[in-house]
């Protein structure tokens, strides 16, 4: 039996819910598969700072280099509000992203048909969305320096970030795009903002460069303002989405209410090395330890990690299938319950033991085939 060590960040608010339930599932996928899952559980985020004093150990970055694959649940919360920036929850979740070297942040939207109905937007508007948003995640705003807080003459305050991003840095993320739109249908839409932004300037002619390697593949180049108008008004026009730091968080926020629920959306975030899972979706400390937490997005980054960290193809589709079954049953977690049957509105736990029990159940298929 193959053996492989995955850390598991459970974080803050439902991010301990959720991942408990991604955990089982992994674990169960594996089980099917034949491999022995060794799990590694470290505090990070608000919890660890309550804890330890800071938001993300040396020990667990270097845990997290060491293994396989590293799950994350969430981080944040209000009761970190005024901690120092360098403390708050969030800092973990850079620390991580920089540390791991995970530039490449893939956030698939899929619009189930069976949810159609959960989405705010018309149906005719959502059916058959299937977009990927490839964000750059270790550059731009979030990590340019100087950024600061300083006193200015006569009193009052001026604070500074920086948007910084390199050709090397572009390159990378835009060859990232074009190999997953080579899968998929063709097409990138590249983001920016370079009608203000010297960083867009670049950004665009860089992506241009880079698309002379891949003429199969339809390039556009569309404004972050049009590009947000668009997501709402025709999103089935989207294949893949490249996008840099700060504009990606915004718009995959957007896109996840294609899908009715941002506790639909999963992520894999890449690099060089061990990669990092993890929902979109924040803390939502509001319900936290109520039972009301979708684990869907977790479940399905559980998916990713089986494609992409452990090269398991099948068992990724085992579980994306399962929890597609799930829905099509018409089970619902309270995010998605309007208008649903009251009886098939299930917690975070009913739900995701109903996807492994699905799970197992093709388990039996494929033994007695
Ligand atoms: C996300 C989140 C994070 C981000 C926060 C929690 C730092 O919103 O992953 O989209 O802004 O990248
Ligand atoms: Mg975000």
């Amino acid at each position: 039996m193959s053996k492989k060590k995955i850390t598991i960040l459970p974080g803050d608010g439902i991010g301990p819910e959720v991942t408990r339930e991604a955990v089982k599932i992994i674990t169960a996928t594996a089980d099917k598969y034949g491999v022995e899952i060794e799990t590694e559980e470290y505090t990070v985020g608000g919890t660890s700072y309550d804890e330890f004093g800071t938001p993300l150990r040396d020990e667990v970055l270097e845990a997290c280099k060491a293994s396989d694959a590293v799950f994350l649940g969430a981080v944040g919360g209000p009761k970190w509000d005024n901690v120092e920036p360098e403390n708050r929850p969030e800092a973990a979740l850079l620390g991580l992203r920089n540390g791991l070297g995970l530039y490449t942040n893939l956030r698939p939207v899929k619009v189930y048909e069976s949810l159609i109905g959960s989405s705010t937007l018309k149906e005719e508007v959502i059916r058959d969305v299937d977009l990927l948003v490839v964000r750059e995640l270790t550059g731009g705003i979030y990590f340019g320096k100087p950024r600061k807080t300083e006193d200015i003459e006569g009193g009052g305050k001026r604070a500074i970030d920086s948007l910084i991003y390199s050709t090397p840095e572009i390159e990378r993320i835009t060859r990232k795009a074009f190999e997953a739109a080579a899968k998929r249908k063709q097409k990138v839409t590249s983001v920016d903002k370079s009608n203000i932004l010297d960083t867009s300037r670049l950004w665009r002619k860089t992506v241009n460069e880079v698309a002379k390697d891949y003429p199969n593949i339809e390039l556009e180049h569309m404004l972050v303002d049009n590009c947000a108008m668009q997501l709402v008004r025709n999103p089935g026009q989207f294949d893949v989405i490249l996008t840099g730091n700060m504009f990606g968080d915004i718009l995959s926020d957007a896109a996840s209410m294609l899908t009715g629920s941002i506790g639909m959306l999963p992520s894999a975030s890449l690099g060089d090395g061990t990669a990092m899972y993890e929902p979109v979706h924040g803390s939502a400390p509001d319900i936290a330890g109520s039972g009301k937490a979708n684990p869907l997005a977790a479940i399905a980054s559980a998916a990713l990690l089986f494609r992409y960290s452990l090269d398991m193809d099948e068992a990724a589709n085992d579980i994306e299938e399962a929890i597609l079954e799930v829905l099509q049953e018409g089970f619902r977690t309270a995010d998605l319950s309007a208008g649903s049957d009251p009886d098939k509105v299930l917690n975070t736990t009913e739900i995701s033991d109903a996807i492994a029990e699905r799970i197992k159940l093709k388990q039996e298929n494929i033994s007695n085939a």
